[in-house]
């Protein structure tokens, strides 16, 4: 959720800000803004819109100087306007903030800002705290923002500059930030693509850590000035990782990267032989009766996915849950229970609250999660690393498919080492997912089929998307998919559940997507099908390869490649991944940034 940057060094601010932020503008992308220190002044440029529009106005008005700080927004607190854009600047222009996040308290300190003179010229929360900052400052800017922070509570990632100060003075509380470390320059920004161009050392900074950025060094501490010592991490991702690598959109090559992301997230795991996985967790899921899930969005569908996952495979009841409900209806939680937290960022507020709220009741925790070094995985007893790498299209894709893969990594270590997974059930499935790199592969030679089936419906008002047992997430997964990026309203039921209501909505306008992959409820699923039929719906049928049948009932149908019947959400996902896709582009849609998104939402 919004994009920072900040840089003091030997080279052009702006270039790095610019070149950073291009690579957040995944977190937000309404505005944009920067503050560079030019001739012993800060001089800010903000501008609402996308970041080009800031990049063509430092065009016209060059920025020349080696420290700034820069934004990119999405908006919680005022409309994405140019004075709602950040950075934030006191009167005399001698302060300039940078806020992520959401400052609870924002309205009284206004007042009380307000009462003592201060001028506000946006309508954000954020700019209380460079007043604030202001007010607070005597020559010492750490200790000012100190001050500050302890009279204003919520989310932030703050960071600060001073016009006669060489050095960014950084903290955050929820919102995540991370210091990149390089020679004679250093960095600080929301997440770790800005830095890579620079460097692969980073700092992640944990909840209540400030930190003050200079040229020469980085020096941590509490939010009550207490030095702290933070690991240096080397991130693996690469810069080509982050990169479009020829594909028009990140979506699209995220897409096609995912056999190579299975191979990541099963890699070394998988001992068919054997009938294990080998996951090196600490946690022993003997002493664990239950299983509760909490994830937002696209990882809520792949908890949906695990919950039928660990209860065929090791017969163990779990509970899903999207998180933002999970965490405030008193969850029955004791020390027996396991709490996974899914998540790609690993910043999702809510997944990560929800996580907390099973914590504070005794529960064992478990992270699935992408983001190395993110906030849940600092909370968690254990974390599970999908290794999905970088995910730059705000759509999440190759991030859901690593988490199914993971959850059947978890369930497959669950019912072995609780022994209600036979050995040779373990094998036969551990022999399937080995396959998957190469099934998701030629799934994906589908596209310019699927590609003519968007063309054929892409004036739809509505799209309805129909699946069963472990196909109903997948059913939904679809339809938030086409919603994110093409804005058609799409709707997903399990199958059997459209007989009780969402019938009445089938008529000869409605594409109707049905996921009719073999399995034992196929014959159920086929009956689904012909009841849309009969009232003049219009059928895509996702199905196995070598289904002669379908056809009869289905007006289009895509094929998936066969695979155990638990394992096909991860085949079938690929084709309605495509479909939004394609549907997006037919529509001319901004694909990779759709309207009022963002990648990583921190805040409630
Ligand atoms: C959908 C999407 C979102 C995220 C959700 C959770 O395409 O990307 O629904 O899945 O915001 O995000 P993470 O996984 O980062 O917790």
């Amino acid at each position: 959720m919004c994009g920072i940057v900040g840089y003091v060094g030997f080279r052009e601010a702006t270039d790095v800000l610019l070149e950073g932020l291009r690579r957040l503008e995944y977190r937000g992308y309404d505005s944009a803004g920067v503050a560079v220190k030019v001739n012993g002044h800060l001089e800010v440029i903000k501008k609402a819109g996308k970041l080009q529009v800031l990049a063509d106005e430092l065009k016209a008005h060059p920025l020349s100087g080696k420290f700034g700080v820069g934004h990119t927004r999405w908006a919680t607190h005022g409309a994405p306007t140019d004075p709602n854009a950040h950075p934030h600047m006191t009167e005399q222009g001698d302060i300039a903030v940078i806020h992520n996040g959401i400052i609870e308290n924002y309205l009284p300190l206004k007042e009380g800002l307000i009462a003592r003179g201060h001028i506000f010229t946006s309508e954000t929360d954020s700019e209380v705290l460079a007043h604030l900052i202001e007010e607070k400052y005597q020559g010492n800017l750490a200790e000012a923002v100190r001050m500050a922070l302890s009279e204003a509570y919520g989310a932030y990632a703050l960071v600060v500059a001073h016009k006669d100060k060489e050095e960014i003075v950084v903290a955050r509380t929820v919102s995540p930030l991370v210091i990149g470390l390089g020679g004679g320059e250093n960095f600080v920004a929301s997440d770790v693509p800005a830095l890579l161009p620079y460097t692969r050392k980073v700092i992640f900074l944990h909840d209540g850590d400030m930190a003050v950025i200079t040229r020469e060094g980085v020096t941590v501490s509490d939010l009550a000035g207490n030095p702290v010592e933070r690991e240096v991490v080397t991130v693996e991702w690469d810069l080509e990782a982050a990169e479009k690598s020829g594909y028009p959109h990140y979506m699209l090559k995220e897409i096609y990267e995912q056999p190579r992301v299975l191979e990541n997230t099963l890699g070394g795991r998988l001992h068919q032989e054997e009938a294990t996985v080998e996951l090196n967790l600490k946690l022993d899921p003997r002493q664990y009766h239950k299983v509760h899930i909490v994830a937002c969005g696209t990882a809520y569908y792949a908890a949906w996915v695990g919950k039928y996952l660990i209860e065929s495979l090791a017969r163990i009841p779990v509970e899903v849950e999207v998180a933002s409900e999970y965490r405030y209806r008193d969850p029955v939680v004791d020390s027996k229970t396991l709490a996974i937290a899914i998540s790609q960022s690993g910043e999702t507020i809510d997944t990560l609250e929800g996580l907390r709220e099973a914590k504070r009741k005794g529960a064992g925790t478990l992270g699935v999660i992408n983001a190395k070094g993110s906030s849940i995985t600092r909370e968690v007893d254990d974390t599970l690393y999908i290794h999905a790498g970088p995910e730059i299209g705000v759509a999440s894709t190759k991030a859901y498919m690593a988490m199914l893969a993971a959850m059947g990594l978890v369930a497959v270590w669950m019912g072995r080492s609780k022994g209600t997974l036979k050995p040779e059930v373990a094998q036969e499935f551990l022999g399937e997912m080995r396959k998957l790199p190469r099934l998701v592969e030629e799934g994906l030679e589908a596209r310019a089929h699927i590609a003519k089936i968007a063309e054929k419906y892409h004036q739809a008002q509505d799209y309805l998307f129909l699946g069963r047992h472990i196909q109903a997430p997948t059913a939904y997964e679809g339809a938030l998919k086409l919603k994110e990026i093409s804005y058609i309203h799409a709707e997903a039921y399990p199958a059997g559940e459209m007989k009780h209501g969402p019938i009445a909505l089938i008529d000869e306008r409605l594409p109707v997507v049905v996921l009719a992959t073999e399995s034992p409820f196929y014959e159920k699923t086929i009956s689904n099908i012909q009841e849309v039929r009969a009232r003049g719906g219009r059928v895509i049928a996702v199905a196995t390869k070598g289904d002669n049948e379908v056809k009869r009932f289905a007006q289009d149908v895509i094929y998936v490649p066969k695979t155990h019947h638990l394992l096909a959400p991860v085949v079938s996902v690929v084709p309605l991944q495509l479909l939004a896709y394609e549907t997006a582009v037919f529509l001319g849609r901004d694909v990779d940034q759709p309207r009022n998104l963002a990648k990583s939402v921190t805040v409630e």
